[in-house]
């Protein structure tokens, strides 16, 4: 069990050396967390909440693992990852040789459809349902249904330059953001709160042809839901 608190710069290079997607499909929206986003997200879930030490993971639409290998990483007692592309999970399995943490993470290649149980904590970073509309909400309903705590990653209504230069200079890359009322009554509904959102800047490479620039970059809001 890991309960020395690790170095955020360390999470860091670690979740750097894990592949991207070498080729993300756009109806997917496969794009891979950057390693910062990634390293705050596990940061808050371990040292803020409590929910990844010594925690059952699932992370769903794990991709190529960034999530799922940080929560091993930090010390949760067991990961799982789901993602319906087989490419993605294999490259998250070699990802997973190659930071040592193969022993402590289990890949499957299913629809989220197909996941049943309960789990300490659901991380995800899910499809935004910019290609295909609502496809985050199937995420939420089901991380609902099987995790206790949750973390999930959804693209913020935020797009002005002053919040972003705010943001840029904080020095945690978090701001606290209102969560959006959709969301707000989705998680109502399921008997949940909402207990914080952090926005934070996502900066990607160019990957699709709908990006127009070099680098693609805008800001995501982190819920964290729990029971009520
Ligand atoms: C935005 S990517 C995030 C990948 C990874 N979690 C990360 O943050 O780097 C969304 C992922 O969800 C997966 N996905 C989309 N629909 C899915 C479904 N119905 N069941 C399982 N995985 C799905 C995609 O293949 C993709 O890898």
């Amino acid at each position: 069990m890991q309960r020395r608190i690790v170095r955020k710069l360390d999470l860091e290079m670690l979740l750097s050396q894990i592949e991207p997607h070498p080729s993300p499909k756009p109806n997917l929206e496969q794009y891979t967390v950057s390693a910062d986003v990634a390293a705050t997200t596990l940061y808050i879930a371990a040292y803020i909440h409590d929910d990844i030490i010594d925690k059952t993971i699932l992370d769903l639409g794990c991709g190529t693992g960034r999530l799922a290998l940080g929560a091993a990483f930090l010390g949760a007692k067991q990961v799982i990852g789901v993602d319906i592309d087989e490419t993605a999970v294999r490259v998250a399995l070699r990802n997973s040789k190659k930071t040592g943490l193969k022993e402590k993470v289990q890949w499957f290649v299913a629809d989220i459809d197909a996941i049943h149980g309960q789990f300490d904590t659901v991380l995800q970073n899910p499809p935004f349902g910019v290609q295909r509309r609502k496809a985050d909400r199937k995420f939420l309903k089901k991380a609902l249904e099987v995790g206790n705590s949750i973390y999930s990653i959804h693209k913020s209504p935020h797009k002005d330059k002053v919040f972003i230069k705010t943001l840029k200079t904080s020095e945690t890359n978090t701001m606290p953001a209102t969560p959006s009322p959709f969301i707000e009554r989705f998680v109502e509904r399921h008997e949940r709160r909402i207990k914080a959102v952090y926005a934070m800047l996502m900066t990607i490479p160019h990957m699709f042809s709908f990006h127009t620039k070099r680098k693609h970059e805008f800001v995501v809001d982190l819920y964290v839901i729990e029971k009520k």
